[in-house]
């Protein structure tokens, strides 16, 4: 399956870049140090999908957050900074994600899902 490198130098502290991986849309997001914090912050709250901030980055990164796009409802395209919790919100039937893209109110079951990528350089990720 296909695999895709990404330069993250294209991505400014507060920005996303959203490129297309396997016909999904895949945020890349550089998080300012409040939305890593926000995000912290609710690692004890009372979760639909129990994950800390921790589990959803790689050691060292927490800045690089890394998601499918698709609302794990029926598969629409949340924007960022919409919600009720400074993430994600998702138009389609109203489901609101975190500043870790945790599902926090809403329809949708499960948080936006992290791919399977490794750090090729401090500047350089390979997806898939
Ligand atoms: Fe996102 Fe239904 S597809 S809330």
């Amino acid at each position: 399956l296909a695999s895709v490198e990404f330069d993250l130098t294209k991505v400014e502290a507060g920005q996303q870049v959203t490129i297309k991986w396997r016909g999904k849309p895949l945020f890349i997001r550089n998080r300012t140090g409040k939305e890593i914090a926000e995000a912290i912050k609710d690692d004890n709250a009372d979760l639909r999908d129990p994950q800390t901030d921790e589990e959803r980055h790689k050691p060292g990164k927490a800045q690089w957050l890394i998601l499918i796009g698709t609302c794990t409802h029926l598969g629409c395209v949340p924007t960022f900074g919409g919600g009720e919790y400074g993430g994600w919100f998702c138009p389609c039937h109203g489901s609101h994600y975190d500043t870790s893209g945790r599902i926090r109110k809403g329809p949708a079951p499960t948080n936006l899902a992290v791919p399977d990528y490794a750090f090729l350089s401090d500047t350089k990720v390979k997806v898939g």
